[in-house]
């Protein structure tokens, strides 16, 4: 427990680090990653070129002080956070060295206002915040790892099969080299990916949704092929799976994590909607759907720019014929002449309030999203508009968690 003074200490310097939290963080990571580099093996490159990495933590421990003295108001954010920590490897150990050098980050930046009184204050709430984390992730790893088909850390598999889903979507098919069980996971669960790119110092881990049902003698990841742009560099990761690694090779893998996940137990109708490669979970949760609940009405909506890019349509129309109780919708952004030819969608240009209303027959549904930033804040403000409560708004950033509230 935080002593009264230093509760209040921590609510009162609360707003003074939010004005600081981007120059806070950036600091926290410069000092962090001299004194201990191997930690980039764990992080992001990428997200902290980016310093989207940055605002994510400041925020979560910023909110978290502010509820300093009722942790549990938080608990939901910090599974959230658990699930990811857990799947990259972040353990107990790692905490006094984030703890250590943000403060040493608060310190450099608020300079002579930084007394020691404040700082010992910060100290207490940090060690109160990491044991709350610590404390969640035991028994995520203790869960990973005892459930059958489960381990701990990284495992090797085996690339069994590489299938092009698109012009820049291929399907991974992994099997354990081990020739062991695999856990059970949840539809809308990821995995991490743990890489070695030839010529990076540093091993990479990024995460993947699992994009088929749980069940099946293989995960099953689908990775977008990021291009590069004169204002983005090309994924790294990314392109060395799709231009590197074959059928045959070895990936390394953690458990299945993750808390965006399908309710089964919730018998009314979904609606999955997905821009982009955010159609990876929404294909494990309507495989699991086809697969377990036939009679659920589920209506799956997919935006994608064109015909070229659109993955694994042929298998949502083949699972829309057999099931009646299906309905696949497709949103192109600019149709190819193909596409107009082949009736390939049903829609051009973006997905709007008024298309949903048409297309969605029962709005008292539960709603599951996933894609770009834009995209989710576009659905999640339309349907918010529609009158769907926020309890049944369900979902899941790519990279560090963002704010939905439009820009
Ligand atoms: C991701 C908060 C401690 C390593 C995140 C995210 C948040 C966060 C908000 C983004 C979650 C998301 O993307 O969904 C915190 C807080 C901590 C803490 C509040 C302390 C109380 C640690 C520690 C480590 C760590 C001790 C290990 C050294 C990471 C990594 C990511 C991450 C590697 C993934 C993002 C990336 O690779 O850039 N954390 N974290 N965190 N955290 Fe933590």
């Amino acid at each position: 427990m935080l002593s009264d003074n230093s509760v209040q200490i921590i609510k009162s310097t609360v707003p003074v680090l939010e004005v600081h939290g981007v120059t806070i963080t950036k600091r926290f990571y410069e000092l962090m990653f001299t004194a201990h580099p191997e930690l980039l093996h764990i992080f992001n490159h990428a997200n902290q070129k980016q310093g989207r990495q940055q605002t994510a933590l400041a925020n979560v421990v910023y909110a978290a002080a502010l509820h300093i003295d009722n942790l549990a108001a938080i608990l939901p954010a910090v599974k959230q956070i658990a699930h990811k920590h857990r799947s990259l490897g972040v353990k107990p150990e790692h905490y006094p060295i984030v703890g250590k050098h943000l403060l040493m980050a608060i310190k450099d930046v608020l300079g002579d206002a930084a007394t020691d009184e404040i700082l010992g204050a910060w100290e207490e709430a940090y060690g109160i915040i990491a044991d709350a984390f610590i404390g969640v992730e035991a028994e995520m790893y203790n869960q990973a790892e005892h459930q059958p088909g489960g381990w701990e850390d990284f495992r090797a598999f085996r690339v069994d099969r590489k299938v092009q889903e698109s012009a820049v979507i291929s399907s991974f098919y992994l099997v354990p080299e081990d020739g062991g069980a695999i856990a059970d996971f949840l539809p809308g669960q990821y995995v991490s990916v743990k890489v070695e790119v030839p010529g990076d110092k540093y091993t990479h881990i990024r995460q993947y949704s699992l994009s088929d049902a749980s069940g099946k003698p293989y995960y099953r990841i689908s990775v977008k092929r990021e291009d590069g742009f004169p204002d983005r560099p090309e994924g790294r990761v990314s392109n060395y799976l799709h231009g590197q690694i074959s059928e045959g090779d070895t990936l390394y893998l953690s458990a299945p994590a993750g808390d965006f996940i399908l309710d089964q137990n919730d018998a009314r109708p979904v609606v999955l909607i997905s821009g982009g490669v955010g159609l990876t979970p929404m294909i494990s949760m309507l495989n699991t759907l086809a697969e377990r609940h036939s009679d659920r009405k589920v209506t799956f909506i997919h935006a994608a720019r064109n015909g070229h890019v659109h993955a694994m349509k042929q298998h949502v129309d083949e699972l829309a014929q057999k099931h009646s109780n299906l309905s696949a919708y497709y949103c192109y952004q600019a149709p190819t002449e193909q596409d107009r030819e082949q009736k390939a969608y049903h829609k051009e240009g973006f997905i709007d309030l008024p298309w949903l209303k048409s297309v969605i027959e029962d709005p008292n549904a539960s709603y599951y999203f996933c894609g770009p930033v834009p995209f989710m804040q576009h659905i999640n403000q339309s349907l918010k508009e529609w009158g769907i409560p926020e309890k049944d708004l369900h979902f899941e950033f790519f990279g560090p968690a963002a704010s939905l509230a439009p820009a």
